[in-house]
């Protein structure tokens, strides 16, 4: 097994409920430290039901993540201090073959999912577990992460909340997701946010400063703004802080910063200040329901180990974990759509989006 990617709350749950129910069925279970890199290197580690114990309240993952180690574009640094990528998957399928693996169960986000299933062309047999705070996955309703990620971040809309009206100030709170909306609706909805800027809808910064006028013209000057990392003004790009070599994302940062640049000569009358949310919504334990989601997913992975599937990734669809093919879950993203009951209700209660609906 392994967790690969950025972390997400609940890996800890899913490895507790995975490694506890596989020892039950007689299924001996070794993990690749710090997701694809074990595996790279050729070094797998025994995990039995006594070292899972107790770690479900637990953030990060108790066998490491990364999100460098792809193996279909490792890094490495050539001599004159480039970094280029290369091809390592043989060396994943040897020691597949060499420590005997019958299944490879990998905890991971699209990307995780994409180089699994690609692996089964060199016959390594897998299944997979839907993990990520963006909850973008598609094939599953929701991914364990996600929610710990919406509670931080909406404590932290309601912390913003107090300062702003204090100060009277306009407030832009970036939140994490990369390029779905998810966090950022549901913090911003549950925040009392009045503007929301998601990925999904490129904006006009001219609209959302309207909102802030007509809130001023109604005696209320202070205004909340949650913008999701990955969202676009009208015609513009991802805002980004690291080009990656081929084969990893870029890192993105800096769109709270630059929605608060156009911001400020459309409303000169009013201060503006930018919180990036960033990792801490990452961290710390996971919330009930991600601890819930875990387990329950780390079972069925199990379960489904011991039934012989493979190709396979476990889901929640309306409520119930069921398997679905993992190829459903790779090449596609689950986003934010204007018809969403979330969208429409916050629009019903006069929440911003920086985008005409009607035209688009
Ligand atoms: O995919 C999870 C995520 O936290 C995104 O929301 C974010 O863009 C990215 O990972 C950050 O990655 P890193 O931990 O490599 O900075």
């Amino acid at each position: 097994m392994l967790t690969g990617g950025g972390d997400a709350p609940g890996l800890n749950a899913v490895l507790f409920g995975l490694v506890t129910r596989a020892e039950a069925l007689g299924i001996e279970c070794l993990a690749s430290e710090d997701g694809y890199e074990g595996l790279i290197k050729g070094c797998l580690v025994p995990l039995d039901a006594a070292k899972v114990r107790g770690i479900s309240s637990q953030g990060g993952s108790v066998i490491g993540c990364s999100n460098r180690a792809n193996p279909y574009a490792y890094p490495r640094r050539n001599p004159d201090g480039t970094l280029v990528t290369e091809d390592v998957s043989a060396r994943v399928a040897e020691t597949v073959k060499r420590e005997n693996v019958d299944v490879v169960v990998a905890l991971g986000g699209d990307g995780t999912m994409a180089m699994t299933s690609r692996l089964a062309l060199l016959g390594v047999r897998s299944v997979g577990v839907p993990k990520t705070i963006d909850n973008d996955l598609a094939a599953t309703d929701v991914t364990f992460g996600f929610q710990s990620a919406v509670d931080f971040a909406t404590m932290a809309v309601d912390r913003i909340h107090t300062t702003a009206s204090a100060h009277d100030r306009v407030m832009i709170i970036e939140v994490m997701g990369r390029y779905a909306g998810w966090i950022a609706l549901e913090a911003g909805l549950a925040g009392g946010a009045h503007v929301i800027v998601l990925p999904e809808f490129e904006y006009d910064a001219q609209r959302i400063a309207d909102a802030i006028h007509r809130r001023a013209s109604q005696g209320v000057n202070y205004s909340i703004i949650v913008i999701s990392e990955g969202a676009k003004p009208i015609g513009g790009t991802h805002a980004i802080t690291k080009d990656m070599p081929a084969g990893h994302l870029p890192k993105l940062g800096g769109a709270g910063d630059r929605l608060g640049k156009a911001l400020e000569p459309l409303v000169p009358d009013h201060e503006i200040r930018v919180t990036v949310l960033g990792h801490v919504q990452r961290g710390g334990s996971p919330v009930p329901f991600d601890r819930v989601l875990g387990i329950r997913m780390g079972v069925a992975a199990a379960e489904a180990v011991a039934a012989g599937l493979e190709g396979v990734m476990v889901s929640l669809k309306a409520g119930r974990i069921v398997t679905v093919p993992m190829s459903d879950a790779v090449g596609r993203t689950r986003n934010v759509t204007a018809e969403d009951e979330r969208v429409l209700a916050a629009r019903a209660v006069g929440v911003e989006f920086g985008v005409d609906f009607d035209r688009r």
